[in-house]
């Protein structure tokens, strides 16, 4: 236990509370220093809980319908990642800033940590929430694939760790209700992994009214046909399998991994699940975010 926490502390360091990748925070003041646009839409999200996917669903509500166009070039550069920084690879600040208008904004920080500008501007955000259970178990994957993180240990032990916020972007809980308290406001959108899962159409339907545009039956349909799970695995504009194994080894487990609900069922034991209920409980007492876990 104090040997992997020791390893992780050489993965992460912290930035204003909560654990992060170190080279992210090196240069935390181009980050906090962002100068939005009024027109930049925001898609904010705990990690693993269906970035990519509404990534690629507002990216083909802002080019029509049209699949090529979307083809083009690979999400992490049409839809760059603000907080990303590696010393050379990624940049996420520096995309968007040689990019023109609208710029479409991927981030994984709390509300309370979002740039202050994306606020003062009044721009435009969706916050896409996933459960627990099921975001515990794709984050444990995604850390066994993409090489700047620890290893996780086994599963039982990454839960924990993951109950204590002890993982990149911190506690959950915090996180989810960070987002939900903005949920009144007119321009934050909070939606549910799970209704995607269940109701795509409806949820299609309400982000492209969101973003003020006419949501016609062709636009739905296409989006929806591209944007199924078997699409975006099968597309190497969505896949990332554009990235070395060095970088990101698919053959440990794929990015787009299973793309459903409940599978925390396949990994939780009765106790851990039982330990899991128990902590979920006292972390979202008082809230008013329930989620659907038992889909
Ligand atoms: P699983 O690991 O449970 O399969 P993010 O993009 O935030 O990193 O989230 C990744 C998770 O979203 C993965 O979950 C991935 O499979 C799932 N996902 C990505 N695209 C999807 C889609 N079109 N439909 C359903 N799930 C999708």
């Amino acid at each position: 236990m104090d040997s992997s926490k020791s390893e992780d502390c050489e993965y992460f360091g912290k930035i204003h509370g909560i654990p992060l990748y170190k080279e992210f925070i090196k240069y935390w003041n181009d980050v906090e220093t962002f100068q939005a646009r009024p027109d930049d839409i925001v898609i904010a999200t705990y990690p693993r809980s269906g970035t990519t996917w509404v990534s690629e669903i507002i990216y083909m509500i802002y080019k029509d319908g049209d699949v090529e166009k979307c083809k083009q070039d690979v999400i992490f550069n049409r839809i760059p990642f603000l907080e990303c920084r590696t010393e050379e690879l990624m940049n996420g600040v520096k995309q968007l800033k040689e990019m023109a208008s609208p710029r479409i904004v991927k981030t994984h920080l709390p509300a309370d940590i979002l740039p202050a500008s994306f606020w003062e501007n009044n721009c435009k955000m969706v916050y896409v929430c996933r459960n627990a259970k099921d975001v515990a178990v794709s984050f444990y994957y995604f850390f066994q694939m993409v090489t700047s993180h620890p290893d996780p240990g086994s599963f039982g032990e990454f839960v924990e760790k993951f109950m204590d916020g002890q993982v990149p972007y911190g506690s959950w809980y915090k996180h989810v209700k960070s987002w939900w308290e903005k949920r009144n406001n007119p321009h934050v959108l909070f939606i549910f992994y799970e209704d995607l899962k269940k109701e795509i159409r409806k949820e299609v339907i309400k982000v492209i009214q969101f973003l003020g545009r006419k949501p016609s039956e062709e636009l739905v349909d296409k989006i929806i046909q591209h944007t199924s799970f078997q699409e975006m695995k099968n597309n190497p504009s969505t896949n990332y399998t554009v990235l070395p194994d060095e970088i990101m080894n698919q053959k440990i487990s794929p990015f787009m991994r299973k793309g459903i609900t409940g599978d925390w069922k396949n990994h939780f034991t009765v106790a851990l699940n039982e330990k899991f209920n128990i902590h979920y409980e006292q972390q979202m007492k008082g809230s008013t975010l329930k989620l659907k876990i038992e889909i």
